[in-house]
């Protein structure tokens, strides 16, 4: 009997057919989640159930999902995080798990790239004046100059590190396991987490999400920031205690920030009141570009898998 995958990325092949075209034509039985959602839990568990491969996005996949999935071997995701699945309990049962390291990069690091400018020249708030038919003018700084912190130099920290430096900024990074030689090679300065965050101008998260990480930005740590900073979060929502930002922002402390991710998503929340906020609903990988080629790798990855 032929393997059968499961789809549970709704927005699979939407882009292009032929990610579902490579499982098909390899003779997988393929079905794929209608929901037209990220699905939930139960969902999951029901409707993956006697299904030998999975595809993918964040849904979760805890020690009872895949405890519920007795025939799963394999997990592709279509994506780079894998702070859903619990790897524990996926190496124990012998589930192997793929993700699209590489593809992620370029779009994660432009949508970082947008956020930054955007705030700095606050075009977002000035965008939603204008459409109020209000001509004011809000006087907005530089990239180039300031002082920007990365936390987390993987893939995407380091090329957001690399970019930011070609338009004149200074860059400091904090990593736990950071590269030295590529820090020292195109000059950004390595530094603990307290110095980062006391002399950085603007903050960006760029930690890999993996279930277990506990890292998470405090109202201690915003205190801990410049006047004025602002901060970017494109990774996860759990890097960020969103109360404490939402205070660090009401009392003037942090003067903007530009998320893609949140605690609860979908996502609606007081921060989308705030004004100096700009908001996205996770769409850091979501270009046409790279929802076809992770969709592509992800496909090759299960389809490799079960036809070795
Ligand atoms: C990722 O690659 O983990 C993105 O958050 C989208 O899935």
């Amino acid at each position: 009997m032929a393997s059968r995958v499961y789809i549970a990325v709704s927005s699979f092949a939407r882009q292009a057919p032929e990610p579902l075209n490579i499982l098909k034509q390899s003779g997988l039985g393929v079905d794929i989640n209608t929901a037209g959602r990220r699905l939930t839990k139960e969902e999951v568990m029901g409707n993956a159930r006697g299904y030998h491969g999975i595809i993918a996005g964040l849904e979760p996949y805890d020690a009872q999902v895949l405890e519920a999935l007795p025939d799963l071997k394999c997990i592709s995701r279509c994506g780079v995080g894998v702070d859903n699945i619990d790897l524990e309990a996926a190496d124990k049962k012998g589930i192997k798990i793929f993700t699209t390291p590489d593809v992620v990069v370029q779009p994660v690091v432009e949508l970082t790239l947008a956020m930054i400018l955007n705030l700095l020249r606050k075009i977002t708030q000035q965008d939603l004046l204008m459409r109020g038919h209000q001509w004011q003018r809000m006087i907005g700084s530089q990239l180039a100059g300031k002082t920007v912190g990365i936390i987390g130099l993987g893939r995407i920290g380091r090329k957001v590190a690399e970019i930011l430096l070609l338009l004149g900024a200074r860059v400091v990074g904090y990593d736990v396991h950071p590269d030295r030689a590529w820090a020292e090679g195109c000059g950004v300065s390595l530094v603990d987490l307290d110095q980062v965050l006391s002399c950085c101008d603007i903050l960006t998260l760029h930690l890999a999400a993996k279930a277990g990480d506990h890292f998470v930005l405090t109202r201690q740590h915003f205190q801990a920031m410049k006047k004025g900073a602002l901060l970017i979060n494109v990774a996860r929502g759990t890097f960020v205690d969103e109360k404490a930002l939402l205070e660090a922002l009401q009392e003037g402390h942090l003067s903007g920030a530009g998320l893609d991710v949140f605690q609860q998503e979908p996502y609606a929340g007081p921060l989308s009141s705030c004004p100096q906020v700009v908001l996205t609903p996770h769409v850091g990988s979501f270009t046409q570009e790279s929802r076809v080629a992770m969709e592509m790798e992800a496909a090759q990855n299960i389809v490799g898998f079960f036809n070795k």
